[in-house]
């Protein structure tokens, strides 16, 4: 549908009728070729903002897929770079695509609900790209809680969202589209497929993240390709 490689419409039918972590493990092997992998070019300009090659120690990525930012952030860490998901599909697949990337930091890889994490100061970033979707609006609380326990004083949390669109844009009847029929989904079909379009976007992230204590950096004109896209960086 995406790409050759990529899965048949039927496949993400399949898929989206599961779980999240059970439709993550049947989409793992063919992750790579769909548009949900973030993308190397909105990646790669991340790095200069979190420092120089081997001026982090560690640093963790929430949902980490098959391991697109990790790539990333091998550079940056001397100690290791930890992967958090709840699908051990993707994880393989992360485990399998890191091998002999650039960097010495070790990679670790744990079977997680970033929701369930326990971490305390271990982290001087965290990034967490193309998943901010699967964190229902009650859970947002706990899950940026659960990020600045895990980060040391000063620690970075990285993403990218956007403004909330108007609805005079598209992409605002799109998204709004899309989560009616996960809506519908989910009240038919249990267990549910959590994902929804533009839950995190800016003026709630915004308010969440003060709340918890983190100061804001919003970065606009990061990306020529994707305008509207808005790098953060929220410090403890
Ligand atoms: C769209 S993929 C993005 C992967 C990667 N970050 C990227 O940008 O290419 C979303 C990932 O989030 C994971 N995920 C969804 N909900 C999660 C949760 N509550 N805890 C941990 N991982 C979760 C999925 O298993 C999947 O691997």
């Amino acid at each position: 549908m995406f790409h050759p490689q990529g899965p048949t419409l039927f496949e993400l039918a399949q898929q989206a009728l599961s779980s999240t972590e059970r439709g993550y493990d049947l989409l793992a092997p063919k992750f790579e070729y769909t548009p949900f992998r973030t993308p190397d070019e909105l990646l790669h300009p991340v790095a200069p903002f979190l420092g120089e090659p081997g001026s982090v120690e560690a640093a963790l990525d929430l949902c980490c897929g098959t391991g697109a930012t990790m790539r990333m952030l091998r550079p940056l860490c001397r100690s290791h770079v930890t992967g958090i998901d709840v699908s051990h599909g993707m994880l393989a697949e992360a485990e399998r695509l890191l091998r002999g990337v650039q960097g010495e930091a070790e990679f670790r890889f744990l079977h997680q609900d970033v929701l369930e994490m326990t971490f305390d100061a271990e982290f001087e970033v965290a990034t967490c790209f193309g998943a901010l979707g699967h964190i229902l609006p009650r859970d947002q609380d706990q899950f940026v809680d659960g990020i600045r326990r895990a980060l040391v004083p000063g620690g970075r949390l990285v993403f990218v969202t956007s403004d909330m669109p108007t609805a005079l844009n598209p992409m605002w009847w799109v998204a709004r589209g899309f989560n009616f029929a996960m809506h519908v989904r989910n009240a038919v079909l249990a267990p549910p497929f959590i994902m929804f379009y533009l839950l995190f976007t800016l003026p709630r992230a915004r308010e969440i993240l003060l709340r918890h204590g983190f100061s804001l950096e919003v970065k606009s004109g990061v990306y020529k390709r994707f305008p509207t896209a808005k790098l953060v960086v929220a410090s403890r």
